[in-house]
Formats: structure tokens, C-alpha cells, sequence
């Protein structure tokens, strides 16, 4: 396999990325001095970082068990729609690899997996990427989990000996970037320099209308039900009480955006779309009787809750494409 990699550097010739892809100095300069913006990224590497892995008996008591899974059919949806065999796979915000064994369902050739948090509530250098481990031995491919900011770090530097991707993944977790628009610039300004042309950008986010339509029925700022809740901050600077700090992407914006990227549209669908349009097909409904998020389809009658399926509703996938220039 071709693909290797530089070592921890942040030095190093940065050229330009192919396409459209728009370089903003203004932006990153600015984006650089912003010390919130720092201390936000720090407190959501913080929280996902404390988080212990679960046992198989704590994951299937957990309240949201049949969401969890619903959001894995989802995942592995996308993947098995997009993910061709031998294809090289970057996955942004990867959690702690869940997905992999998605990815070898997938057969694909080659996985890089960036995520903020390291398992570790130390304090760490978000502006470094480092690389935590080199392989995923139980895979048939090579993988590189690396610890790094990934809407901030210029991957194109980075990861220039493992480009091209032909798949870019981020799932439940592009609106991390969103807290400013030199972050949402430099994610998307990494996906499009790492894409090959005619390469696929899935994700999966918060959809921004669901959410803002629930804050205008709400009666304050604050909504939710048994499972979740939301509350909008006036000002940003009063976070004490909000493990997570997160943002909501206005859909538009970001295609507008990710276009001046070179990233075209193929599709966005909320997820009860999502649902009901692939469970139409067959190999899906399968997948879903596989995962068990509505039940087995014989004696395991459980499924989501309706709670469970009001926060399904709150999310969107996305599909985007390269363009070839
Ligand atoms: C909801 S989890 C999703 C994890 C994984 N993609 C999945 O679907 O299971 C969100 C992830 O985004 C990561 N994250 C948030 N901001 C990030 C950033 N700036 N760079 C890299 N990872 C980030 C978090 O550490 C966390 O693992």
C-alpha cells in the first residue's frame, strides 16, 4: 500500500490544494487570536475525552440504546451506499473508531480516523496532531488514528503523504466546526484539498431547521424530552452551566459554503426522511433487523421510543461531492 505519513509535523511545505479551494489568511488570523474559540474546542475535547467506554450490558440498558443503533444504520447506510472496496477513507471526528468495523464491512483499502479527544481529560495541545496509534490490527487494512483538531489543523500538511481520500466522513460532528468561520472554512478547506475530484463527503449533523422550528414553539430557550434537551445561549460567554457547548448550521450556508470549496451537493435528507426513504430497500431493512434498532422483526418487538424518535428527527445526513475540475 502507498499510503505513509509524516510524523507530528507541523512544519513543511503546504501547497496549493486542488479546485476551488479558497485560502483565507484574514480568517485563520483572526481565527488564531480568538481565545474562546480555543477554550471551546478545549472544553468539547474535555467532555468527549471523559467519556469511559460502556460494557455491552451498560450500552444495552442505556435509555437511548435503539437511537444508538438507529444512528448506526444511518452511519453504515452512508457508508455502504459511498464506500467502494479498496478505497482510502478519511473519517473527521472519529470518535474512538466505532466505526471501523463499518469500514471493513466496506472493504476498503486504507483509514485515517482524527479525533480531538484522546481518551484522556489531561490537558493536551489541540493545535498538534499527533498520531496515537498505526494500525487497527483487527481490520484487513491499514488504519492511523490520529489526536488532533481536525477544523483547525491544516490536514493538507499533515496527511499529504496519505492523499487522496475517495471517501471524507464526519458523523455527528461537522457542527463542531461551526463556532467560527475560520473553522467551518478550514473543515471544509480540508475535506475539498484531501478529496480526490469526483470524491464523497458523507456526514451526518444537527438540522438547523428541526432545531430552530422547535425553539419558536418553544416557550423559552430551553426544550427537550425525557432523553434530550437544548438550550440557547444569549451569550456566549455564559457557559457555566453546559458540558458541551455546540452550534446549530443553517443547511444553506454551509452548502454555499462548501461550493466555494468545490464541494457539490448530492443530497440532504433529515433522518425520518432518511428512514423512510432506505428502508424501502431490502439490504437495508436487513441491516436494520441486524442492528436491532427497531427490534429483531421476530420475538425483540422493542424499538425506539417515541422520545428516541423526536431526537432522531433532530439530525440530517449529507452527501457531498468533489467536483472534478
Ligand atoms: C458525537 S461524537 C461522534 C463520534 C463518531 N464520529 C461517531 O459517529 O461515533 C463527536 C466527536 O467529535 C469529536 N470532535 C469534536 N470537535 C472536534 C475537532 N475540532 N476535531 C476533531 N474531533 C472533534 C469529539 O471528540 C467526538 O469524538
Amino acid at each position: 500500500m502507498k499510503r505513509g505519513y509524516q510524523e507530528s509535523s507541523s512544519s513543511g511545505s503546504f501547497g496549493p490544494p486542488h479546485s476551488k479551494f479558497k485560502y483565507n489568511p484574514e480568517g485563520d488570523a483572526q481565527f488564531l487570536e480568538d481565545d474562546n474559540t480555543k477554550i471551546f474546542a478545549k472544553k468539547v475535547a474535555d467532555h468527549y475525552s471523559a467519556r469511559t467506554n460502556q460494557t455491552l450490558e451498560e450500552r444495552e440498558a442505556s435509555p437511548i440504546i435503539h437511537l444508538k443503533k438507529l444512528n448506526n444504520w444511518i452511519k453504515s447506510v452512508l457508508i455502504q451506499l459511498y464506500a467502494k472496496r479498496g478505497d482510502a477513507v478519511l473519517d473527521l471526528a472519529c470518535g474512538k473508531g466505532g466505526d471501523l468495523i463499518k469500514w471493513d464491512k466496506a472493504r476498503i483499502g486504507y483509514y485515517v480516523g482524527i479525533d480531538i479527544a484522546d481518551g484522556s481529560t489531561a490537558a493536551h495541545d489541540i493545535m498538534v496532531m499527533r498520531t496515537i496509534t498505526n494500525a487497527a490490527k483487527k481490520f484487513s487494512f491499514p488504519a492511523r488514528l490520529i489526536c488532533g483538531d481536525c477544523f483547525e489543523v491544516r490536514l493538507d500538511k499533515v496527511l499529504a503523504e496519505d492523499a487522496p481520500f475517495d471517501v471524507c466522513s464526519c458523523q455527528f460532528a461537522m457542527h463542531y466546526s461551526w463556532s467560527t468561520e475560520a473553522r467551518a472554512r478550514r473543515a471544509l478547506a480540508n475535506v475539498s484539498a484531501l478529496l480526490r475530484p469526483g470524491g464523497i463527503f458523507i456526514g451526518t449533523m444537527p438540522d438547523a431547521n428541526v432545531i430552530v422550528k422547535k425553539l419558536r414553539e418553544a416557550e423559552g430557550l430551553q426544550f427537550g424530552n425525557s432523553v434530550y434537551w437544548i438550550r440557547f445561549d444569549e451569550e456566549f460567554e455564559n457557559k457555566d452551566a453546559v458540558d458541551c457547548p455546540e452550534w446549530i448550521v443553517p443547511f444553506h450556508v454551509f452548502k454555499t459554503l462548501a461550493e466555494e470549496y468545490g464541494l457539490e451537493l448530492v443530497f440532504v435528507k433529515n433522518s425520518h426522511v432518511f428512514v423512510d426513504e432506505y428502508m424501502k430497500k431490502p439490504e437495508f431493512v436487513e441491516l436494520m433487523r441486524r442492528l436491532g434498532a427497531l427490534g429483531d422483526g421476530k420475538e425483540d418487538q422493542s424499538t425506539l421510543s417515541p422520545d428516541e424518535w423526536e431526537v432522531a428527527y433532530l439530525y440530517l445526513a449529507f452527501v457531498l461531492r468533489k467536483v472534478e475540475s
